[in-house]
């Protein structure tokens, strides 16, 4: 008989609510892959895109070819594959998995060894599963789109959601003096992890205020490009991790002009890049910020709290026991 473990799938696309709770088989690692028992994993808003099937071009046509979501992953590593060098059982890993057909919403996911790190110590599953995805692009848009530079004057907008609470720490970590920009109940949290501006975004029109920024990460994508490029300095840089068409439709007249670099982002996970941000949590310069932790039963509210747009740094769903 096969082994069996809980997982939430989807059969079909739609709402949080066409996700069940199910007994699927347990998988078996390849040769080259781990089998990590998850203890924790964190909802991104890919996995609502995922599941709406607004990507369905590449996630199936009708179904969904991968029943089973989530992509970031904390838990122990239970079983190796002949190949794996790098990890043996018992080991606490953490990872992004949106390259290799996620999966992590469920008691047990098989994983190539490259697409894990080894969980720093200091930090609990639930911590880890918050960050490979969105520390990763906050990471990637700052550091290599961004080419951030200490001492530069950095905009955060959107600072207080999964991307932006690293964002934030990152920059700062970077030497930037950062400002962030959000809602009023998240001031005191945006002060708390670093932001040595804050701006209210009910009260205030970072676009209008006559302030001008070296470099603008965004993770709203609420404004228009000439409303960005008035708060960016004539060489400034501006980088968005929510897409923006209006940059797409603009690229040629930017060619022509130069001066500001204006682009989206697609981040990349890659092993390396973990690996940075693995130093950088044991060396305290980022923390992860927990909204919510949900049970595995409750995946579907974690998915639409998540789909409202304001969460307050990561919402997580912890494994039963
Ligand atoms: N390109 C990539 O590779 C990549 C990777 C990861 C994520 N993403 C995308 O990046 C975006 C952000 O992801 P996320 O995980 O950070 O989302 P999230 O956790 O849902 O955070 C969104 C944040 O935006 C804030 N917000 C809403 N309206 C705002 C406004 N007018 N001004 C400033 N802040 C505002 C919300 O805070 P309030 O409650 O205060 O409004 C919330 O905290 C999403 O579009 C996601 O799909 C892209």
């Amino acid at each position: 008989m096969t082994a069996k473990m809980k997982a939430i799938i989807h059969t079909k696309y739609g709402t949080p609510y066409v996700l069940q709770l199910a007994d699927v088989e347990k998988p078996t690692p390849r040769a080259d892959e781990v089998l990590v028992k998850v203890v924790a994993t964190a909802v991104n808003q890919a996995d609502n895109h995922l599941l709406s099937g607004m990507l369905r071009f590449s996630s199936g046509l009708l179904k969904p070819k991968h029943p089973i979501l989530g992509s970031d992953i904390a838990g122990r590593v239970t079983a190796v594959g002949p190949n794996v060098t790098q990890f043996q059982v018992g080991d606490a890993v953490f990872g992004d998995l949106s390259g290799q057909g996620r999966g992590g919403f469920a008691g047990y996911v098989a994983v190539p060894e490259t697409a894990v790190a080894a969980k720093p110590a200091n930090i609990t599953f639930a911590q880890a599963a918050a960050v490979p995805m969105t520390a990763v692009t906050a990471l990637q848009g700052l550091r290599d789109k961004g080419q951030i530079q200490a001492g530069q004057k950095v905009l955060i907008n959107g600072a207080s959601g999964g991307v932006g609470t690293f964002a934030v720490q990152i920059a700062k970590a970077l030497g930037a003096e950062a400002t962030a920009v959000v809602s009023t109940q998240k001031m005191n949290m945006a002060r708390s992890l670093g932001a040595d501006h804050v701006i209210d975004y009910t009260q205030e029109d970072f676009s209008q205020n006559g302030q001008q920024y070296d470099l603008i990460f965004d993770t709203v994508g609420n404004r228009s490009v000439a409303e960005y490029r008035r708060a960016l300095t004539p060489q400034g840089v501006f980088v968005t991790s929510a897409f923006l068409m209006g940059l797409v439709l603009q690229k040629p007249w930017r060619a022509i002009t130069g001066g500001q670099k204006m682009s989206n982002m697609m981040a990349r996970p890659n092993k390396a890049d973990l690996l940075f941000l693995a130093e950088m949590l044991k060396a305290g310069q980022i923390t992860p910020v927990i909204d919510t932790c949900y049970p595995l039963s409750e995946a579907a509210h974690a998915l639409r709290y998540l789909g409202e747009g304001h969460a307050k740094g990561k919402v997580i769903i912890m494994m039963p026991e």
